[in-house]
């Protein structure tokens, strides 16, 4: 066994590495230490520089606990999570695409009616979104499950907030001929925790640490591929520069303002201002599922 040299030490530990019994683990452990030796080598960091690097883990870590999850933070504003997603989600280009679920989904929300308000109490310019839910030969998907989530019209989600409870989320589900219609507030544009280890690096950039405005949606029916994504507010001012890479083209929709006196979706004269989306999503069918 020759001992490690600056040359060979790669080799040496992928060796190691090609012994161990469930492939997928060899191969994801070889691969690692392939590409991170990689990054070392290109670098060449001074061990103070390998420290601060060791603190920013430890300390990425010590910041996660039930409620914040500064290391999918982390993958999230690197990119990482978008294509974990998209590897695992390879659809059609006609079904709705998906984007990171985030860290603020909480599971468990309350139904809801179509037309009923996800946003009691709520600061905001009331917004009706409105669609159906469609297969990818446009037949209607009845029952589809859309679960709802976003922040208030001052940019907070519940997670963020103390002492509400189904807050500014909830679950709808498609009428009999596939359409939907979600009551809530308009979103508005945030940024990620700053307070943080992944909030201190982007400090130390001049990237955005901004997300545009958006609705986020989970939608289920049995027989079709599940999907995640996010509505996003054509116009928004960080359409561009999403620091998680969460914006896809199909995904962008106006958002129509309608002045005070106009008869809303839900046959409501309005005494304020609001605004209308329209949007449709188009489910995948799952390979194994036969059309009804
Ligand atoms: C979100 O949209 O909720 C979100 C996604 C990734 C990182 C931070 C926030
Ligand atoms: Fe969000």
């Amino acid at each position: 066994m020759p001992y490690s040299t600056e040359e060979n030490l790669t080799d040496i530990v992928s060796e190691r590495w090609s012994h161990v019994p469930d492939p997928r683990l060899r191969q994801i452990m070889q691969s690692l230490v392939k590409h991170l030796h990689a990054f070392v080598r290109e670098i060449e960091p001074t061990e103070a520089e390998w420290m601060t690097a060791i603190n920013f883990l430890t300390e990425t870590g010590k910041l996660c606990d039930a409620k914040r999850q500064e290391f999918i933070l982390l993958s999230d504003t690197l990119g990482v999570s978008m294509l974990v997603d998209a590897i695992n989600h390879r659809l059609s280009s006609k079904a709705t695409p998906t984007t990171v679920t985030g860290p603020f989904h909480i599971d468990g929300s309350h139904e809801v009616e179509n037309g009923q308000s996800i946003a009691e109490g709520a600061p905001g310019i009331p917004c009706f979104v409105q669609g159906k839910v469609c297969d990818v030969e446009g037949k209607p998907v009845a029952n589809a499950m859309l679960d709802v989530w976003q922040t208030d019209g001052e940019g907070l989600y519940e997670a963020q907030l103390e002492g509400k409870d189904n807050y500014m989320r909830g679950i709808y589900h498609s009428r009999a001929d596939g359409t939907y219609l979600v009551r809530t507030v308009a979103p508005i544009g945030y940024t990620i925790p700053m307070d943080g280890t992944v909030g201190n690096l982007f400090k130390h950039t001049d990237i955005s640490p901004y997300r545009p405005a958006h609705i986020h949606f989970l939608l289920d029916a049995p027989g079709y591929h599940r999907v995640i994504t996010h509505l996003f507010q054509k116009g928004d001012p960080y359409i561009e520069t999403d620091v998680v890479y969460g914006v896809k083209e199909p995904l962008i929709v106006a958002f129509e303002k309608k002045p005070a006196g106009a008869t809303a979706p839900s046959g409501e004269v309005m005494n304020e201002p609001f605004y209308v989306v329209n949007y449709d999503f188009t489910l995948q069918r799952l390979p194994q599922a036969k059309a009804a």
